[in-house]
């Protein structure tokens, strides 16, 4: 009898063991999203000012003169407010003829031919946010538009959805709602005969992490980053509690970036973009190029940053305890992160409550071991060879490092 227990109980401990690491979900395969998008979107820039023909193919210019595309950058994409405020005669969604004189087709069109792909937004309820046209009712009519549009990533939000009775931004419950309406989309958008990127907007409602992965190629795990400190810290402070979910096809989505929108300050941006980086999270840029500060793109063009995003095995950081470091406090940044990467390990060292000098011995850090490595600052470029680390930070700064392992 005993040993039945033990048996049952060791079983148990694997099976969660293994769902700790490896959630049991079948991860959506449409061959989008392996690794996290690369970006832009009208929205931080200008809200419903900036979902113009004008604006897209302004960026997608500036992807190309600054670099962006070299890069990686590839998405241009629209947000709300493209569109008239009601269908026509068959039901269609119809493009501001004032923001799109040619169309959205057009302009799609010209996006593709300069190398890049071009996206746009919808709602999952009888009206988006901004209140125009949702899809709810029509997604099948709406999937099959996008693809005739050629469009290439369609992000889908979560206002005047059924539970939220006529009023805008409050279906908290029943639970699960949201994965209902979510995967309608999603069905359409496979039968619609084009492959289109799913990013999936609900705000994390209904623990999307655990499932977002079978129904969209990234999921937003909070409300919107609104350009504040407090923002980069509720975000990132959740992110690093569901690193395990993000993988090859499938990632959490830590919401559009606000570097070059006036309030963060530099060393702030540093963090932000660093956290995101290192999570695996989309990096959608949310400014305007055309007046973007050489400070601001040297953090957006930092080619070692996006290539931790980049990594091939997809792999989230999260946080670690070193010895003799607090505990982590929920809803604040933690100094310590690292995550693994196909040739070594990336860390990430915090300073989200004020100046401060931290250090890690790396054989504290998981995936290294007690030996001397190689590593590289990625902001500043200092390098250095040994067994530990250690850096003096500015408030609210960060420090990412790349150790190689091969
Ligand atoms: C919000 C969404 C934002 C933006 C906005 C547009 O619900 O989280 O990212 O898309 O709607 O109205």
């Amino acid at each position: 009898m005993k040993s039945r227990v033990a048996l049952i109980a060791a079983l148990s401990w694997s099976v969660d063991a293994r769902s700790a690491v490896e959630p049991h979900v079948k991860r959506l395969n449409n061959g989008l999203g392996l690794k996290p998008a690369l970006g832009w979107n009208s929205w931080n820039a200008g809200q419903c000012s900036a979902a113009s023909a004008q604006f897209a193919l302004d960026t997608a210019n500036k992807f190309i003169s600054l670099g962006l595309k070299d890069l990686g950058y590839e998405y241009i994409n629209i947000d709300d407010c493209w569109s008239t405020k009601s269908r026509n005669a068959t039901g269609h969604l119809v493009p501001d003829p004032g923001k799109w004189p040619n169309g959205i087709k057009a302009v799609a069109d010209q996006i593709h031919a300069m190398g890049l792909k071009f996206g746009l937004y919808g709602c999952a309820g009888t009206l988006t946010c901004a209140g125009y046209p949702g899809s709810e009712g029509h997604e099948l009519q709406d999937a099959q538009t996008l693809a005739s549009w050629g469009v290439d990533y369609w992000k889908y939000d979560n206002c005047y959805t059924p539970c939220n009775g006529g009023r805008v931004q409050t279906c908290q419950s029943p639970q699960g709602n949201t994965r209902t309406w979510m995967t309608t989309m999603g069905t359409a958008l496979e039968k619609s005969g084009r492959k289109i990127f799913y990013s999936l907007c609900q705000w994390g409602r209904d623990n999307v992490w655990t499932w977002g992965a079978s129904v969209g190629n990234s999921w937003r795990m909070s409300v919107d980053n609104w350009n504040d400190w407090a923002s980069v810290v509720r975000i990132a402070s959740a992110a690093a509690g569901m690193s395990q979910y993000a993988g090859p096809g499938g990632f959490n989505d830590l919401d559009m970036m606000q570097l070059g929108n006036g309030k963060l300050t530099a060393a702030e941006e540093r963090t932000h973009f660093g956290l995101w980086a290192m999570c695996k999270s989309p990096i959608i840029l949310g400014n305007d190029l055309r007046k973007v500060s050489s400070a601001t793109l040297a953090i957006i063009k930092n080619a070692d940053l996006l290539a931790v995003n980049q990594d091939s095995l997809g792999k989230a950081a999260t946080t670690f305890q070193p010895p003799g470091a607090p505990k982590p406090v929920s809803g604040q940044i933690y100094p310590y992160w690292a995550g693994p990467l196909s040739d070594g390990v990336v860390i990430g060292l915090v300073a989200a409550s004020g100046a401060a000098t931290l250090s890690v011995n790396f054989k504290d850090v998981p995936g290294l071991g007690s030996q001397s490595y190689s590593w590289k600052e990625l902001y500043t470029g200092k390098t250095g060879t040994g067994t530990n680390i250690s850096f003096s930070l500015s408030s609210h700064d960060m420090a990412v490092v790349k150790v190689k392992t091969k």
